[in-house]
Formats: C-alpha cells, sequence, structure tokens
C-alpha cells in the first residue's frame, strides 16, 4: 500500500504497510512507528476531530464557572489553578479569587502576600507568585491589554506552550495544540504511542501528533473535549471505554492495555527527608516565620524548622528558641506526625509543641519575617498545607479533652 495522508498535508500521521506512522516536520523520515495493526485495518480517523467535538457536546462539561466567556484574564487564571489540580477542588478557589481580584489590574495592584493568601492550600505556590508577577508584566509591558497569540502568551512567567495554547485557543479562536497530562494519555491510549511522554522523543511525536489532529473550526470546544474527555472517561486509573467515542478505535482498549499506556515513567527512588517544626505557643497564638520569596513554600507562612544540630531536649530546644525568637519554653511534647509529597521528594514532620515561659513577651524582632498568629484566624492565613494541618489539629478539641 501507498503512503496516504491521514490528517493534514504536513503528512505528520501516515499510514503505511496497514500501520500508522508519525513524520517529523518538515522531513520525509518517518521518526517512529505508532502502531502496526497485523490483523485488521485501522478505523478511518480522519474524522477523530469531529466525533470529539459531537461528543463534546453532548457528553462534555459545560457549566465550570470559567466557561461561558471569552475574557482572557478569567480563561488564565482558571488554567493556571487547574494545573496539577482536580476542577473540584480549583472551583471555590476560583470563585473566591475572581471576586477578590476582578481584573487584571486589581490583581497587579494587590500585595502579592494578599494573593498568597488566597492561593493557600491549592498547592504549588510558584504559580501564584508568577500569575501576580504576569499580571504586573501585562501591565508595564503590554499596556494592560493581555497578549492575543499563544506566542506571545508563553513568554509570560508560569505559561508553558500548552496552557498558553488553551488561553488562546478559549479567549481569542487561535487553532493551537494543546498537549497537558490528560490529553497525552489519550492520544497514548489511543493512537498506541509507546514510550515515557516526559521524554523528549515521545513529547515531541505526541506534539507532531495533536497538531495533526487539529479541527480548522471550532477550536476552543474541541480543546475543552480533550480535557473532557481525559478527565472524565480516559482516566488514569478505571478508564470508562464502553462510553469512549473512539471504543473501535482505540490501540489501548482494543489490546486490553490501559493499565501500561502511556508508558510510565522509568522508575527511580523518590527521596525521603525528616524535618523537625517548632510549634512554639503563647497564649493561644503560635510563633509563624514568612519563608523567603523563592523556594519551597516561598512566600507562604510556615512553622520554624528546629535545625538537625539541636538535640531533642527540652534544654537544647528551650535554648535554641531564646537565642532565636527571644522566648523560653517550659515544656514540649511531640505531636502526631505529618507525611507531605512534593514532586521530587516526600518531607517527614515531625511537629514539636513548645510551649513558652508564662512571662514570655518578647520576640527579638515581631517584624515581617515573624509574628504571632492566633488559632482562631487560621482561615485566612498563607499556610503550606501540612502546617495548617498540624496548626487545625490542636486548634480542634479532641473528644476527650475538656
Ligand atoms: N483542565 C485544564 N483546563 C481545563 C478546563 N478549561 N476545563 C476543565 N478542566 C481543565
Amino acid at each position: 500500500m501507498g503512503e496516504t495522508s491521514r490528517f493534514d498535508p504536513r503528512l505528520l500521521v501516515c499510514e503505511r504497510s496497514g500501520g500508522l506512522w508519525l513524520h517529523e516536520l518538515g522531513t520525509s523520515r518517518a521518526s517512529g512507528l505508532i502502531e502496526h495493526e497485523k490483523h485488521r485495518k485501522n478505523r478511518d480517523m480522519s474524522d477523530f476531530a469531529e466525533r470529539l467535538i459531537a461528543w463534546q457536546r453532548k457528553n462534555g462539561r459545560h457549566d465550570l464557572p470559567w466557561q461561558g466567556g471569552h475574557d482572557p484574564y478569567r480563561i488564565w487564571l482558571s488554567e493556571i489553578m487547574l494545573q496539577q489540580t482536580q476542577v473540584d477542588t480549583v472551583i471555590p478557589y476560583y470563585q473566591r479569587f475572581v471576586e477578590r481580584f476582578p481584573d487584571l489590574d486589581r490583581l497587579a495592584a494587590a500585595p502579592v502576600e494578599d494573593v498568597m493568601a488566597l492561593w493557600s492550600g491549592l498547592g504549588y505556590y510558584a504559580r501564584a507568585r508568577n500569575l501576580h508577577r504576569a499580571a504586573q508584566r501585562i501591565i508595564e509591558s503590554h499596556g494592560g491589554s493581555f497578549p492575543r497569540s499563544a506566542v506571545d502568551i508563553a513568554t509570560l512567567p508560569g505559561i508553558g506552550r500548552s496552557t498558553a495554547a488553551a488561553i488562546a485557543a478559549f479567549a481569542f479562536g487561535e487553532r493551537a495544540a494543546i498537549l497537558d497530562g490528560n490529553v497525552k494519555r489519550v492520544l497514548c491510549r489511543i493512537f498506541g504511542v509507546e514510550g515515557f511522554p516526559g521524554e523528549k522523543r515521545v513529547e515531541n511525536q505526541l506534539w507532531a501528533l495533536a497538531e495533526s489532529l487539529l479541527p480548522a473550526r471550532e477550536v476552543g470546544r474541541y480543546i475543552q473535549a480533550q480535557m473532557d474527555l481525559g478527565a472524565t472517561l480516559c482516566t488514569r486509573g478505571k478508564p470508562a471505554c464502553a462510553r469512549c467515542p473512539f471504543f473501535d478505535d482505540c490501540v489501548a482498549r482494543r489490546d486490553d492495555r490501559q493499565g501500561e499506556l502511556p508508558t510510565a515513567r522509568p522508575k527511580r527512588a523518590v527521596p525521603r527527608r525528616s524535618a523537625r517544626f517548632a510549634v512554639i505557643m503563647r497564649e493561644g497564638t503560635v510563633l509563624l516565620e514568612r519563608r523567603p520569596p523563592v523556594g519551597i513554600w516561598g512566600g507562604l507562612l510556615a512553622l520554624p524548622e528546629i535545625p538537625g544540630t539541636i538535640a531533642d531536649t527540652l534544654a537544647d530546644v528551650s535554648a535554641w528558641t531564646a537565642e532565636c525568637f527571644g522566648v523560653d519554653c517550659v515544656e514540649s511534647s511531640a505531636l502526631t506526625p505529618v507525611t507531605h509529597t512534593f514532586t521530587h521528594f516526600v518531607l517527614e514532620i515531625q511537629p514539636v509543641l513548645l510551649n513558652t515561659a508564662a512571662a514570655t513577651h518578647g520576640l527579638v524582632a515581631e517584624n515581617g519575617a515573624l509574628q504571632w498568629l492566633a488559632l482562631s484566624v487560621l482561615e485566612g492565613a498563607a499556610l503550606p498545607t501540612p502546617v495548617r494541618k498540624i496548626l487545625e489539629a490542636l486548634a480542634t478539641p479532641t473528644p476527650f479533652s475538656d
């Protein structure tokens, strides 16, 4: 059989010898066999986008709070919040955020601490810092108008190629391909793309495939359809293949390989770190320090970490608190440990409750970096999730305490 284009004139995805081949852009070389069907011919997939759009119209999500408009600010905010975070978790954060910062000007003018406080609990805090920085950049360098092309949008802090494409497609109707985690999974399964999608070679193949599949019209709906299929049917565990519009075409479904595609990241041990956090209490308030703007929990209020050089005795810990914070501790006890998983390591936290002497009122410096926070006002504070967990447990009386 001759070589025929399935999707577009750039010959990115081609049929040859009964299999689907992916070609490198601008070359005549096939860079990898996507799928070789020995016994049965694939159904024609040239209507992939059309079928997906029809499925979205009937079965997709249409009532999410950021849908229905074309305001690039709101679309951008939702896309940033939805990176690495589920829709159900994002909704209340999104609503509070747009209520407090209804437009770009108000976000850019706000202190970064206020932005961080609204983001508290959502995780991946670099997203909030970048959002704030990008808002200021748009005001300063783009005259306050949101850039209109995916290429320009991708120059802003915290916006990668896929997010930029989603914003440009939703807000301005640009014909731009996305490739987030959900779309990678959908494409790997349906087209039988082998190899870990985080690997550059595989990622390049997937970008080429995603671009070759773009429809000429209704790009926004098509992109939403890809997201919806990945989030509601083609899920990581237990995909609902029986309801999928590509049931008959999907390579993973046909070969019963939904658990194997996409190919998992090659295994490496996740490092574990342990840390002791000091919960220094004074009359219902706890001592918190603001983390430096960069690094883990940058800009958030965290519990001071007891250095590894300080022994686990009350005398040693109290000498440390006296030196660093000007407070003497008269009692110490270990609280329930908390484990927190970051992208690259697991942190095992041992919180140590330290009650200060009744007469203690001094602090070396109560300034922007150090502050006493009442346990009764945790809700609005910019706290990382494990710190919030530790303090909420402390603020909540146990059933048997009086
Ligand atoms: N995930 C990323 N972007 C999304 C969107 N616009 N709607 C639903 N889920 C998403």
